[in-house]
C-alpha cells in the first residue's frame, strides 16, 4: 500500500509538461552513496545528515549558524518570522524576482514593496531602495540575480542608517563573492536555495545562514516546529533526484535535453517530463500565490546527504563557470548580445546561469538549441515564472520599467560542467 501510494505520487509528478534544466553538480557516485544509505535502512526523513549538512554549510560560508528547510522560500519565510516584524510591515525586494519570494513575504503577514533593478547587473539600485523606505519598512531582500552579487556596500550602508535588516537572497548565488568574501554573511542574515536547478541540488531545499546568534536561535526554533513533507512525496523527490543525476550528468546532456524536451512537450510522455520536474501541485499553487502545507517544512535526511556530497565540489565548479563566463564576456558583445556589467574588482559571480540581453530572443534560443545547448527561460517576467498572479504578489505593471524591459529581452545560458568550450565555440561559429 505504502509503495503503491509512493508510486502514484511519483507517477503524478511525472505527468507534467514543464521541463527545467537541472543542476549539474550531482554525479553517479553521489547517487550510489545516497542509495546505499537508503538500502541500509538509514532514515529518509529525520536523521543525522541534516545536522552534518548544516555543519558543512557553516564551514563553507564561515558562518556561525546554518539552518536547512524544505525550500529557499521557506527559509526566507522563517527569517521574516524570526525578525518579528509587525503585521503589515513592508519588505523591499527587486521587481525582478520569483513569485515564491513575494509569497514568503505575504505568508509571513508582510507587504512586498518592489524596487526597480539596474539594466547592467539586474540587481537592486541602492538609490531607489533608499527612496522606497517608509516608516513601515522592516527589511530589504538583496537578491544576487543569476549569481551576480548586488552592491552589498551600498545596501548595508542604507540598512544601517535606517535600522533595517539586510537579508541576502542567495538562491542563485552559492559560491559568489563580494570583495573576496562569500555572499551570505555580508548582511544580517541570508537564505539560499538547493532546488534542482540551482548551484547544488537536493531536489527541493534551502537554508538560512547567519552570524546573529539570537536570530539564528529563533530560526532554529521555527525549523524544530516544522514538519517533514509526506514520506511518499519525499521518496518521489529522491527518485526525481536520482533520475536527474542519471539522465543529466553526462557531457552530452545538452543533446539529450533537446530530445527530452521534444518528447516531453510535444508527445507529452509523462515519464520523460517527470525526470526534470518538481511537484506539480506545489508549483500551481505557488504561481497562484497559494500556500501548500507543510509550509515551512524540513529538508529530509538523505537529500541533506546529497547536498553534502556536492558541496565538496562546489569551489571547483564555480571557478570553472567563472572561466567560461569570462570567455563569453569577451565574445558575445561582438555578436550583438549584451552581457551583464558589474564591478569585477568587488563582485565575483557564481553564474547559476549566464544571462544575455538580445533583441530577437526566439532566434537566439533556436541557435542555442541547434548547437545542442539548452536555452534557459528564467525571469522572462518581472515576477517569474510566466502565469504568476501579479495581483496576489502585489506587483503592478509599469512599476519597475527597467525590470520589465530586461525581462522582455533576457535569455540565459547554462555554463555548468556539461557545457564545454567546444559546445560554445560551435554555437558562436554558427551565429557569426
Ligand atoms: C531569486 C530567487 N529567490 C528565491 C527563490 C526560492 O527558492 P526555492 O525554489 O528553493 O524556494 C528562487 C527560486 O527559484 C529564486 O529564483
Amino acid at each position: 500500500m505504502k509503495w503503491s501510494k509512493m508510486a502514484s505520487v511519483f507517477w503524478d509528478s511525472l505527468a507534467r509538461e514543464r521541463v527545467d534544466y537541472p543542476s549539474a553538480m550531482t554525479i553517479p557516485s553521489d547517487v550510489r552513496a545516497v542509495f546505499s544509505r537508503w538500502r541500509r535502512g538509514e532514515p529518509l526523513l529525520d536523521g543525522p545528515y541534516i545536522q552534518q549538512f548544516e555543519t558543512e554549510l557553516c564551514r563553507y560560508h564561515a558562518a556561525r549558524q546554518a539552518i536547512t528547510f524544505g525550500a529557499g522560500r521557506m527559509a526566507l519565510y522563517a527569517i521574516l518570522k524570526a525578525l518579528k516584524c509587525q503585521p503589515g510591515d513592508e519588505v523591499i525586494l527587486p521587481g525582478y524576482t520569483c513569485i515564491v519570494t513575494a509569497n514568503a513575504i505575504r505568508f509571513a503577514g508582510l507587504k512586498p514593496v518592489y524596487v526597480d533593478v539596474s539594466a547592467e547587473d539586474f540587481n537592486l539600485v541602492p538609490d531607489l531602495v533608499e527612496k522606497a523606505i517608509t516608516s513601515r519598512t522592516c527589511a530589504v531582500v538583496a537578491q544576487h540575480t543569476f549569481g551576480i552579487p548586488c552592491d552589498l556596500d551600498a545596501l548595508s550602508d542604507i540598512c544601517c542608517r535606517h535600522g533595517l535588516s539586510l537579508i541576502e537572497d542567495g538562491a542563485h548565488a552559492i559560491g559568489a563573492r563580494w570583495k573576496g568574501q562569500l555572499v551570505g554573511t555580508l548582511g544580517r542574515v541570508a537564505f539560499f536555495s538547493t532546488q534542482l536547478t540551482k548551484m547544488i541540488s537536493t531536489e527541493r531545499g534551502g537554508y538560512v545562514i547567519t552570524n546573529d546568534v539570537e536570530l539564528g536561535a529563533r530560526v532554529r526554533a521555527i525549523q524544530a516546529a516544522a514538519a517533514f513533507r509526506d514520506v511518499h512525496q519525499e521518496r518521489a523527490s529522491l527518485l526525481r533526484w536520482l533520475c536527474t543525476t542519471v539522465f543529466c550528468s553526462s557531457p552530452s546532456w545538452s543533446g539529450k535535453y533537446a530530445l527530452f524536451r521534444l518528447i516531453a512537450t510535444r508527445l507529452r510522455l509523462p515519464v520523460i517530463s517527470a525526470i526534470l520536474e518538481y511537484d506539480r501541485q506545489e508549483y500551481t499553487n505557488a504561481i497562484a500565490g497559494i500556500q501548500t502545507p507543510p509550509y515551512p517544512c524540513r529538508l529530509p535526511n538523505l537529500l541533506a546527504y546529497a547536498g553534502m556530497c556536492q558541496l565538496l565540489r562546489l569551489d571547483e565548479e564555480v571557478a570553472r563557470r567563472q572561466r567560461v563566463a569570462h570567455w563569453l564576456e569577451q565574445r558575445l558583445p561582438a555578436q550583438g548580445a549584451a552581457v551583464a556589467k558589474y564591478d569585477s574588482a568587488r563582485s565575483t559571480p557564481s553564474w547559476v546561469r549566464f544571462p544575455l540581453l538580445v533583441d530577437d530572443r526566439q532566434a537566439w534560443a533556436q541557435s542555442l538549441r541547434r548547437a545542442g545547448l539548452a536555452p534557459g527561460y528564467w525571469l522572462n517576467d518581472p515576477i517569474h515564472p510566466a502565469g504568476s498572479n501579479w495581483e496576489k504578489a502585489q506587483y503592478s505593471r509599469g512599476s519597475c520599467l527597467v525590470a520589465e524591459e530586461i525581462a522582455s529581452r533576457v535569455l540565459n545560458l547554462p555554463i555548468d560542467r556539461r557545457v564545454t568550450l567546444m559546445h560554445l565555440n560551435k554555437w558562436l561559429e554558427a551565429i557569426s
